[in-house]
């Protein structure tokens, strides 16, 4: 150690600003020299050239990596919104079948309150969720909706035709006792009564029995439609 001191000190003929340094920690010592610093600047343009290199793949590499999470965002968002679309639809799919109004359930619901003289709100009678509101003595006004005009005529027998015949009124009050006797699917009609006519008569019926029916010159059924057509 003390040989490689002297030498050093030996070399400081050829170079003045040589010294010889003690790092306080490891305790060795170490030549400090032009030569030194020469060294220290090809370190530091190495270090330099190292750092420019890393930076530089820095650069290049951060953007690739962020470009390819983001695309892998991207597809999870849109995996998101896809799956987003599908609950969406299963949810619409869900609440248009929760949400029709079960117009034979409404239906009975009322016929029974209107049987009994008792009033009612339909927003008070699960039966008649997702109906057209109605309070006593009406039915959903919506309804109206569902009558279809048959040309054919029911026979009267006592298979097909309801208690009471017959009605006799506008095809409105027709229409109404109808929907208030719970057997009712429809009424047969002269073609020739005016519908605000409140003279002619309705026969009000309880089913369609095929060998009943036929089509007739002087009369006609106005059907009501209990179900959706899907
Ligand atoms: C409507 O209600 C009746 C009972 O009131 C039930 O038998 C029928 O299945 C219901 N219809 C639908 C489509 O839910
Ligand atoms: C309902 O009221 C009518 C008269 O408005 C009456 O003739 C009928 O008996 C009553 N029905 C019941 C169940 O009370
Ligand atoms: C409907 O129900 C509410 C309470 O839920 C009641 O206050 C109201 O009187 C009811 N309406 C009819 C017409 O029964
Ligand atoms: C019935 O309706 C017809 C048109 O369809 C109209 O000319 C007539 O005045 C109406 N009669 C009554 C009593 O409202």
């Amino acid at each position: 150690m003390f040989d490689n001191r002297t030498h050093v000190e030996n070399n400081q003929s050829d170079n003045k600003n040589a010294r010889l340094i003690l790092n306080p920690q490891s305790k060795l010592w170490y030549v400090y020299d032009k030569n030194c610093k020469t060294q220290h600047i090809q370190r530091k343009i190495s270090l330099l050239i190292i750092v420019t290199i890393v930076v530089v793949l820095v650069i290049i590499i951060i953007p690739i990596i962020v470009t390819n999470r983001q695309n892998k965002k991207g597809q999870q968002t849109l995996t998101t919104t896809f799956s987003g679309i599908e609950s969406a639809s299963s949810i619409i799919t869900l609440t248009e079948t929760i949400s029709r109004c079960n117009v034979t359930s409404c239906r009975e619901r009322i016929q029974k309150s209107i049987a009994q003289n008792w009033t009612y709100d339909t927003v008070n009678f699960t039966e008649c969720n997702s109906c057209s509101r109605a309070t006593y003595p009406n039915f959903p006004s919506d309804w109206s909706t569902r009558w279809y005009d048959m040309n054919f005529l029911i026979y009267t027998s006592e298979s097909s035709d309801c208690a009471g015949n017959p009605y006799i009124g506008n095809v409105e009050f027709c229409q109404y006792a109808c929907l208030k006797d719970i057997t009712c699917i429809g009424f047969s009609r002269a073609k020739a009564a005016l519908d605000n006519s409140s003279s002619a008569g309705c026969y009000l019926k309880k089913n369609i029995n095929l060998d009943k029916v036929y089509n007739h010159d002087i009369w006609y059924t106005i059907i009501f439609r209990r179900y959706d057509i899907d």
